[in-house]
C-alpha cells in the first residue's frame, strides 16, 4: 500500500482534522495509563509547528450514538494540554455550531479537542452525512489511530474519502513496524502465540501458519493442541471441542512449511495461587489432577534456541499464567531473551495485544522490543491478515 506522507502536505493555516485514539483506561476519573495520549503527541506537535490548526477527533467508550455525560472527552483536554505544553480548547460537540465556533477561534498552530464522535449515531454507521458534517471543520484529514483502524466509522474511514488523507506519524510508524514483522519480514520468522483459548485465535493461527517459518504455541491454548495430539492434559484448561480444528491447523502448517513448537515440558500445580507448590513435568507425565499453568524450562530453552536462528519475531499472548508467579517464568525468561536479541540488533521483535503488553511490562522489557503495539482488536485483525478499513482508506 502507498500513502501520502505529512511532510508533503501544505499545512500552514490549514485545518487538520486528526483522528486520535483517546480511549484511555480510567479509574475514578483519572487516567491510569496515558500511553495513547503520548503516542499522539508527535503528530499534534508537528502539525502545530507547521502552522496548522489541529482539530482532534476521538471516541471514548461505547455510548452507542447517544450523549452519555460520563463518556465525555472533556477530562482529556487538561492532561493533554500538560503533555503538549500548550492550551487545548474543548468543543462540546464534534459537529455543528459548537464545533465550528471553537475551530474558527483557533490561531495557526492552535489545538482543539472535539467531543466524543460516538455521541452521534452517524459515527458507527459511517453515515456520509455525518462524515460531511465532520469534514466541514477540516481542510485535510490525518488518521493517527491505528488502534481504531479496524472500525469502518465516519471518523476512521468516511472522512478519508472527503478530504486529502494522511497517516499520522504514530500510524505511519506502526504500519512500518507491522510490515517489517509480517508484510516483508527478514526470514526466518518465528511467531509466539499464547493466551487461553484456541477458539478466539483461529483466524490468527490459520493466517500465521501460512506466513511463518516457526510458530510456538503457549498458554492454555497449547493444552488443546497437546490434547489433539492425544496427550493427557489432566485437569488443565482445554477446549476438547477444538481438537479437530487444532489438528487442521497443524496440517495446514505442515503443508505451508511452518514448524509448530508445542511445549515438551510444563509447570503444573493443583491451583492458581501466588507462590503455590508447583512441579515441572514432561508433557507425557501430566497427572489427572494437574493443571498446566506454564511452559517448562526445556520448552523455553528450545524456544530461545529457535529464536536465535530467526531474524524476525512476532508475539501475541503470554506462555503461561504470568499474572500469578511462579507461572510467569516462561513468559519472563522468553521476553528477556527476545529483548536481548532485539537490543543487539539481531532480531526484529514486534509484539502486540493487551495481555502481551502487560506481560512485557511485567518482564520490564517493553522498551527494548523493536515495536510494541498497544492496539487490541486492530492488532489481532491485522495478525489475522484482514484489511483494516481505516488503513485501506488512507491509500493514496
Ligand atoms: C480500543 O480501545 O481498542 C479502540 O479504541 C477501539 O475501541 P472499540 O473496541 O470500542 O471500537
Amino acid at each position: 500500500m502507498t500513502f501520502r506522507t505529512l511532510d508533503t502536505a501544505d499545512l500552514a493555516g490549514k485545518r487538520a482534522l486528526v483522528r486520535v485514539d483517546f480511549n484511555v483506561p480510567v479509574d475514578g476519573g483519572k487516567i491510569t495509563d496515558d500511553t495513547r495520549l503520548r503516542s499522539a503527541l508527535p503528530t499534534i506537535a508537528y502539525l502545530s509547528k507547521q502552522g496548522a490548526k489541529v482539530v482532534l477527533l476521538a471516541h471514548f467508550d461505547r455510548p452507542k450514538g447517544k450523549v452519555v455525560p460520563e463518556m465525555s472527552l472533556a477530562f482529556v483536554a487538561e492532561p493533554l494540554s500538560k503533555l503538549l505544553q500548550q492550551p487545548v480548547a474543548f468543543a462540546s460537540d464534534c459537529v455543528g455550531p459548537a464545533a465550528a465556533q471553537v475551530v474558527n477561534g483557533l490561531e495557526n498552530g492552535g489545538v482543539a479537542l472535539l467531543e466524543n464522535v460516538r455521541f452521534h449515531a452517524g459515527e458507527e454507521k459511517n453515515d456520509p452525512e455525518f462524515a460531511k458534517a465532520l469534514a466541514a471543520n477540516g481542510d485535510i484529514y490525518v488518521n493517527d489511530a491505528f488502534s481504531a483502524a479496524h472500525r469502518a466509522h465516519a471518523s476512521t474511514e468516511g472522512l478519508a474519502k472527503l478530504l486529502p488523507a494522511y497517516p499520522g506519524l504514530a500510524m505511519q510508524r506502526e504500519l512500518e513496524a507491522l510490515d517489517a514483522a509480517l508484510g516483508k519480514p527478514k526470514k526466518p520468522v518465528i511467531g509466539i502465540v499464547g493466551g487461553s483459548k484456541v477458539s478466539t485465535k483461529l483466524d490468527l493461527l490459520r493466517n500465521l501458519v501460512t506466513k511463518l517459518d516457526y510458530l510456538a504455541i503457549g498458554g492454555g491454548m497449547a493444552n488443546t493442541f497437546l490434547y489433539a495430539a492425544k496427550i493427557d492434559v489432566g485437569a488443565s484448561l482445554c477446549e476438547t471441542d477444538m481438537a479437530e480444528t487444532a489438528r487442521q491447523i497443524i496440517d495446514l502448517a505442515g503443508s505451508a512449511g511452518c514448524k509448530i513448537l508445542l511445549p515438551t515440558d510444563v509447570v503444573v500445580a493443583q491451583e492458581v495461587k501466588p507462590g503455590v507448590a508447583s512441579n515441572v513435568r514432561n508433557v507425557y507425565d501430566v497427572q489427572p489432577d494437574d493443571r498446566i499453568l506454564d511452559a517448562g524450562p526445556e520448552t523455553v530453552a528450545t524456544l530461545n534456541a529457535t529464536i536465535d536462528q530467526c531474524e524476525t519475531l512476532i508475539w501475541n499472548g503470554p506462555l503461561g499464567v504470568f499474572e500469578v508467579p511462579p507461572f510467569d517464568k516462561a513468559t519472563v525468561s522468553t521476553a528477556k531473551h527476545v529483548s536481548e536479541r532485539a537490543k543487539s540488533g539481531k532480531l526484529v521483535a514486534v509484539a502486540g495485544g493487551g495481555d502481551t503488553v502487560a506481560a512485557l511490562n511485567h518482564a520490564s522489557v517493553a522498551a527494548d522490543m523493536t515495536f510494541v503495539s498497544t492496539a487490541g482488536g486492530a492488532f489481532l485483525e491485522w495478525m489475522e491478515g484482514k484489511t483494516l478499513p481505516g488503513v485501506a482508506a488512507l491509500e493514496a
